[in-house]
């Protein structure tokens, strides 16, 4: 089937389901309450949401550990309330994006029990090994939530790997069984209807023959032997030959520690095109080494190398996927904003990256500018994740460190009220709702004409009335400054200028050579945009998008 690349034109929706918001009064967000909820996302002007797991699952990892990939979980209303939002979506002309996560299953699943007891076919449904001398581990790899990468199972007597929690055993994707009941999901789903998927760690799928002990890395001890294995892009392909070229999807890889040139040999166009985008991980490092949960300042200039190298490299060959928030990671305002200045920085948080090339992806609360969350105790913490960082830490030194790296903060339920349970739900909340919903929610933004979720509203509009935004070529401009991040996009007939402070500090703005602020149009901004000459001195996190046309 001829593959037409709509996703190049759209704008996407990320719905962690269980905090957007809940249908039937029992706490837990579902997709009724999407569904009651599909016109808002309309309205927001997005073109498509992207789903993260529905299906049933006992939720150690919320839903990434599925025991059942054929069915939606019944908490979320079972396939009758999913039938009902795709064909509601479609009927909008929007689109409805899978979540695939087949690095692994839970330990409920039925492949899994089967072959813990051996039981074929599925006894090499797993990676399975015995015990070393004394019990010993099968190799020093670490696992990224709990500990090292390997549990022992008391009733096939072997460890198996995880690479995540102990309770989300490895596939053993090097079994032709396991690819054909891959297969199996992905035709089950487009058969259904749904535009395509986000692949959860897709670059993890193959691992190195003889699981060799790591003796280089000192953190994620032996992601070099599973991350861009020996078999991945054979797997990739032979999914999208046997299945994926019969649909018009779109695939979004989620790859950890790609670089842009690893990136092309899964997304080259052309070339195999194992993949349509990769969800790269640069960007969420501005303020962190490698992971949330190591620090460091956050640095403008590493944000902009991240975004405009990808830019580059990508320029041509690749398209790029764009985020700044997701269910993995505390919120962007907190990060590289401000809290203090919470409209003024979300505003142009959200100018910095939805005028780059690429299909962008808006996190649920992202559009009204939720923040972090910061409760008292790190008992508090629900995320297998959070709850494994540092536990031989103090309390207080343990809950700081939460407090600004944990996931939760992106987890706590979708404020669309001042009102009870910031109009989550009737019933009570599964987790904590964020104390600031009586400022921030839909409805109160909704009224305010100047408020982020009207800006986005704008700001989405615009960047599809303007096919410089689709097609320009990208320079960044400015790039000693760690306060202002500058680019402009451009056609032959459109030039699109970008301004972005970083700071709440006054910054002397000159515009980059062939831009002539007199002569542009100002499109966006986020205060009352006087032009003052030919350059200006930037109110806090002020940003503005100007256009010049011939
Ligand atoms: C990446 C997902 O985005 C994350 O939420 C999950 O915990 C891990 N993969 C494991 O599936």
């Amino acid at each position: 089937m001829e593959h037409t690349k709509w996703y190049r034109d759209k704008v996407f929706y990320q719905i962690w389901p269980r905090s957007f918001r809940d249908g039937n009064g029992d706490g837990i967000g579902d997709l009724w309450g999407v569904y009651e909820k599909l016109d808002y996302l309309q309205q927001l002007g997005v073109d498509g949401v992207w789903f993260s797991p529905l299906y049933p699952s006992p939720g150690v990892d919320c839903g990434y550990d599925i025991s059942d990939y054929m069915d939606i979980a019944p908490e979320y209303g079972g396939m009758e309330a999913f039938r009902a939002v795709l064909d509601g979506l479609h009927q909008r002309g929007m689109k409805l994006i899978m979540d695939l996560v087949v690095n692994h299953t839970s330990d409920e699943h039925e492949w899994f029990q089967k072959s813990r007891r051996r039981i074929e076919p599925y006894t090499d449904y797993y990676i399975w090994r015995p015990a070393g001398p004394g019990g010993k581990l099968p190799n020093n790899w670490d696992s990224h939530f709990e500990g090292k990468a390997w549990q022992w199972d008391a009733l096939r007597q072997e460890y198996y790997l995880h690479l995540f929690a102990v309770r989300q055993p490895d596939l053993n994707m090097d079994n032709p069984l396991v690819r054909e009941a891959v297969k199996k999901i992905l035709k089950f789903w487009l058969d259904l209807g749904v535009d395509g998927f986000r692949e959860d760690v897709v670059t993890f799928l193959s691992k190195k023959e003889g699981l060799p002990d790591d003796r280089l890395y000192p953190v994620f001890k032996g992601i070099r032997f599973y991350n861009h294995g020996p078999h991945i892009h054979e797997y990739l392909q032979e999914f999208r030959r046997d299945v994926l070229d019969g649909y018009d999807c779109v695939t979004i890889a989620e790859a950890p520690m790609v670089t842009p040139r690893q990136a092309l040999d899964y997304i080259a166009d052309p070339g195999s095109r194992e993949i349509d985008m990769m969800i790269q991980f640069q960007c969420m490092c501005a303020d962190c080494f490698f992971s949330d949960y190591m620090p460091r300042k956050f640095s403008l200039r590493r944000l902009r190398r991240a975004f405009s190298t990808w830019q580059r490299k990508l320029e041509g060959r690749g398209w790029n996927m764009l985020y700044l928030e997701n269910h993995d990671h505390p919120r962007v305002i907190s990060r590289y904003g401000s809290e203090r200045y919470r409209v003024e920085s979300g505003k142009m948080l959200a100018v910095s990256y939805l005028f780059l090339k690429g299909t962008p992806f808006i996190y649920q609360g992202q559009e009204i500018g939720m923040t972090n969350w910061y409760p008292e105790k790190t008992a508090m913490y629900e995320d297998v994740q959070t709850r494994n960082q540092k536990p031989d830490w103090p309390e207080e030194k343990r809950l700081k460190l939460y407090h600004r790296a944990s996931r939760d903060s992106a987890r706590t339920p979708m404020q669309w009220t001042a009102g009870k349970n910031a109009g989550f739900t009737t019933g009570t909340p599964w987790f904590y709702v964020n104390d600031n919903y009586r400022e921030v929610n839909v409805e109160t933004e909704l009224a305010d004409p100047d408020s982020l979720l009207n800006f986005y509203k704008k700001a989405i509009a615009l960047r599809k009335r303007l096919p410089v935004v689709r097609d320009g070529s990208y320079h960044d401009h400015c790039f000693g400054s760690g306060k202002l991040y500058v680019y402009t996009r451009e056609t032959q007939r459109q030039k699109l200028l970008v301004i972005c402070s970083f700071t709440d500090k006054p910054v002397r703005f000159r515009p980059p050579r062939g831009c002539d602020l007199n002569r542009m149009q100002l499109l966006l901004t986020n205060y009352d945009g006087s032009l003052e000459g030919s350059g200006f001195v930037t109110r806090p996190y002020e940003t503005r998008v100007y256009l010049h046309e011939t």
